[in-house]
């Protein structure tokens, strides 16, 4: 693999910037105690230890922090809380030296309504040009100019002093951009080129799929997005797809093939990762076509439930679009938006979809049993063709911290959904380093932005380091493997005939397979195979128990 195709076969560790480790001791913005810059240099050498090839870093620019800093003042500074533009530019060089390429988040759906734009547009007032670059409407009689809903809840439309709303498709201080608007183009272009300038490898770009609206802003009405599967003689089918009026609309490509000759004009060329919650994988891989973006979050895979025709589906239907366009597919468990996998493979019931804190919070749970399906997880995750993507903690097995005090809780769907959705501050409590009791190395400040529990003794960076049992030493293990592995990464995929439906096989290659065994039986494994790495023990007979994987030699 040529260098300049990194990221056909790449591991990128999502790195939750506030989360990760505070450095300077300070951030007055939530409380004592929020990562930055400062504290993400000082841990580099776990990242690289890792055997990851690059990072991701959630949005470090200026903001206000309605929506944890996806609300952006200026995209080409850093928020004073995180650090400063020449320790951004430092950090670059020290992941660079340690083989680590650096991904930034790029936010282009909406502004901060702190934004010059913005302030500026609220106070030109209707009519003016400094308007057009949102998305301002009269109402509709009192009401809102027709019935979007914002992602947080409650109205995607917010009433300006003078009368006129504007749309915002997450909180009201996210202001929508208007993408028909020539200025708006080129300033997002101007910001790729700034961050390229200074060494950035690529970005990942949020809400990819949501920049343009159809023109004239109908009404959604009965279109349910994305769309839910119905019983059609006796079969789950999903409706015909039918164009959204600001989902994943088609005149959104024409944006990022602006985008790629930008990125291809760099030596070695940039590259991007689409955050796109399209419904199916058709429409995903739309955004990858030659001329388009590189990679795209794999959430279909996210999604499955953990049982072997689940995940077999999810796989099956990811292959076999991504190869139209060429593309290699990413895998993904986890991010800063979902409840930690471990949480959710800890469920009794699998159910396809949940992935929302709320919609598992009353099923029953063992923590156990969600460890040892991610460590299988895991193997599964990186045995399989393309890229795949790690968020942090996961390698240290944090789960979900299902029950923050709610007066702590700062997602803005706390307050958005008038108290009944807590939202995604559970998978974002900051890491645990070291020692017995919070703030476990994070910080030096008394508390952090986010509390974490007392029981996080056993996860720490430091009492895993050297356990040979422990969740970190799984993902080193696996991770150097794959790395020596030359069948891993990109490249072709031939599932085993008859492995039964709770389990899993595969190989890639000759000379590598993996087998995950999701049923509750051992599996006898194959005749003559050396196991090069188990995610947990395997029977004294040498089978493969349930919940388990393993990659073999044939
Ligand atoms: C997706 C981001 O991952 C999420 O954290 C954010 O709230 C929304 N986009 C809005 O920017």
């Amino acid at each position: 693999m040529s260098s300049e195709n990194w990221w056909r076969s790449a591991v990128i560790y999502q790195v939750y910037i506030r989360s990760f480790r505070d450095g300077d001791g300070d951030g007055p913005c939530c409380g004592d105690g929020l990562g930055d810059i400062a504290g993400l240099r000082s841990r580099l050498d776990h990242i690289a230890s890792l055997g990851v090839d690059a990072l991701w870093i959630n949005p470090w620019y200026p903001s206000p922090m309605a929506d944890a800093g996806y609300d952006v003042i200026d995209y080409r500074d850093v928020e004073p809380r995180f650090g400063t533009l020449s320790q951004a530019e430092e950090l670059v060089a020290e992941a660079h030296e340690r083989n680590l390429r650096v991904l930034l988040d790029i936010v282009p759906n909406h502004t901060s309504d702190q934004h010059p734009w913005f302030v500026e547009a609220l106070a030109a007032g209707p009519g003016s040009p400094a308007r057009e670059r949102y998305i301002f409407r009269p109402g509709r009689g009192d009401g809102p100019p027709n019935d979007w809903v914002s992602n947080f809840g409650g109205p995607a439309w917010t009433q300006a002093p003078d009368g006129e709303w504007f749309l915002h498709l997450f909180a009201p201080e996210q202001p929508d951009v208007n993408w028909e608007h020539p200025e708006v183009r080129a300033d997002f272009a101007d910001t790729l080129r700034f961050w390229f300038d200074r060494g950035v490898d690529g970005f990942r770009i949020d809400v990819a799929h949501s920049l343009i609206k159809e023109p004239g802003l109908p009404d959604v009405g009965d279109l349910v997005y994305p769309r839910e599967y119905v019983e059609q003689d006796g079969e789950l089918v999903l409706p015909p797809w039918r164009p959204h009026p600001h989902w994943d609309r088609d005149e959104v490509h024409e944006v990022y093939r602006e985008w790629r000759a930008i990125a291809d004009s760099y030596s070695p060329p940039r590259v991007f990762v689409a955050e796109a919650w399209v419904d199916e994988p058709e429409r995903l891989t739309h955004y990858l076509r030659p001329d388009e973006l590189h990679t795209a979050f794999n959430f279909n895979y996210l999604v499955a439930p953990w049982t072997g025709p689940g995940l077999r589906k999810a796989i099956d239907e990811t292959l076999a679009e991504h190869v139209k366009v060429g593309a290699p597919p990413t895998w993904v468990l986890s991010n800063h938006d979902v409840t930690r996998h471990l949480s959710r493979y800890a469920r009794a019931e699998q159910i396809p979809g949940r992935h929302r804190l709320q919609d598992l919070l009353d099923m029953p749970y063992d923590l156990a049993v969600g460890t040892r399906r991610s460590r299988a997880a895991l193997l599964l995750t990186l045995g399989l063709p393309g890229g795949a993507y790690v968020y942090q903690g996961e390698e240290l097995g944090l789960p979900e911290v299902e029950d923050l005090p709610t007066d702590v809780l700062q997602d803005p769907t706390w307050e958005r959904s008038g108290h009944t959705e807590r939202g995604r501050d559970g998978c974002r409590v900051p890491i645990p380093w070291s020692g017995a009791a919070p703030p476990y190395g994070f910080t030096t400040a008394a508390e952090t932005w986010l509390p974490q529990p007392n029981d996080w003794a056993a996860l720490t960076v430091e009492a895993e380091s050297g356990d040979p049992s422990s969740m970190l030493e799984l993902y080193r293990h696996a991770l150097h493997l794959r790395r020596a592995t030359k069948e891993l990464g990109d490249g072709p995929l031939r599932w085993r005939a008859d492995a039964g439906e709770d389990v899993l096989a595969f190989d890639r290659g000759e000379g590598f397979a993996c087998v995950v065994n999701m049923g509750s039986a051992p599996v006898a494994l194959p005749a003559g195979a050396t196991v090069l790495l188990a995610s947990d023990a395997l029977t004294d007979d040498g089978a493969l128990p349930g919940d388990t994987s393993v990659w073999l030699k044939p």
